[in-house]
């Protein structure tokens, strides 16, 4: 079995192919991963500066999407069922997938779009629902929104009723956010914080932010009376910081949010991931696979991410 391991932190360029031990187990829930989502954690992870540290050396990747090859009896799984997981060490043929966060693959995606699907979506679901409680009609505004997690919340905010907006930084991008459902978007290089403001008449209730960095503030003035800043990630390096004056001047809210706050509610990840796939069935959310490289490659997709070159979800294919 064949897997890209980190041995040093020294980002996309150290990352090293190796054949790791079969982990076949009648008594464990394993996946042979056929496609594995590259994402900016995966980045961070190449780096040693993902806020989860693993021993080196470690297998890279944290969702793929396969078929079961082991599994216990009287689990959710049977060896041969298509599904999708949220599992550290899916860039390889095979992973041990933690049962509480592997899913059913629905029958209308596809490997590719499986893998890109339980971090960002189940991060979506999270961020606009639980931790924004988005309201059917409400206006959203998502940063970054060509990027993965940027893809995933247009789609999510759209299957769950609201207006969206977008901001990206090139028209290439503004078309992928268009297509993954934006209604207008905006380009950084413009005055986007006046246009957002102008086509919201006065503030969006909500923005979804997975990018940081310089922008946050005209952020938090593009939000109504009661809107909710949703903190999802800090793609641009730069973590904001927040002068609180401006919360209680506005009547506004700057909320953290993981896709582990799903597991506070018991099945809670189970739930969310049940409503992700029957809005997958309804062709409500489609996972836009941006740029595909071969197992070989996993070097190349790692350095798309880094260079902020990510059209929709960047996935690797494991086995064909
Ligand atoms: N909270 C959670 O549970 C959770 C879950 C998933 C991901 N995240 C976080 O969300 C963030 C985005 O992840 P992702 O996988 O969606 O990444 P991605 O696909 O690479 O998208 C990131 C987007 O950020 C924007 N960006 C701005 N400055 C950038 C820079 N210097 N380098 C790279 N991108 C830059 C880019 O959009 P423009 O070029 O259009 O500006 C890019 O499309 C990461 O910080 C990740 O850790 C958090």
């Amino acid at each position: 079995v064949r897997g890209w391991q980190i041995r040093q932190p020294d980002g996309p360029s150290a990352v090293a192919l190796a054949e790791l031990p079969d982990l076949v187990d009648p008594a464990a829930l394993v996946v042979g991963v056929r496609a594995a989502g590259v994402g900016f954690p995966d980045l961070l992870m190449s780096w040693g500066k993902f806020q989860v540290r693993q021993p080196t050396p470690f297998t890279l990747g944290w969702e793929g999407a396969g078929e079961v090859v082991s599994a216990p009896a009287n689990s959710y799984f049977a060896v041969g069922d298509r599904v999708m997981t949220l599992s550290f060490g899916c860039y390889a043929e095979q992973v041990a997938a933690v049962p509480e966060t592997t899913f059913a693959l629905p029958d209308a995606l596809s490997y590719e779009q499986g893998a890109a699907l339980p971090l960002n979506y189940l991060t979506a679901i999270a961020g606009l629902q639980r931790r924004g409680g988005l309201q059917d009609g409400e206006t959203v505004l998502v940063q970054g929104a060509a990027g993965g997690a940027g893809t995933a919340a247009v789609q999510v905010a759209r299957a769950l009723g609201a207006r969206v907006f977008a901001v990206v930084s090139s028209e290439e991008k503004a078309d992928v956010a268009r297509a993954a459902g934006a209604e207008e978007v905006f380009l950084i290089s413009a005055d986007w914080r006046a246009a957002v403001i102008e086509a919201s008449d006065g503030g969006v209730n909500l923005v979804y932010d997975p990018v940081g960095g310089s922008r946050f503030t005209d952020c938090l003035r593009c939000l109504a009376s009661e809107g909710r800043l949703i903190v999802i990630g800090f793609a641009a390096g730069e973590i904001p910081e927040v002068a609180v004056n401006r919360l209680l001047l506005k009547n506004i809210d700057v909320r953290g949010c993981t896709w582990s706050v799903l597991a506070n509610a018991p099945d809670g990840l189970r739930q969310a991931a049940s409503e992700l796939g029957a809005m997958a069935e309804a062709g409500a959310i489609r996972p836009p696979v941006g740029a595909t490289f071969p197992f070989a490659q996993a070097r190349e997709a790692l350095q798309t991410v880094e260079q902020r070159h990510s059209l929709g979800k960047t996935v690797l294919t494991v086995s064909p």
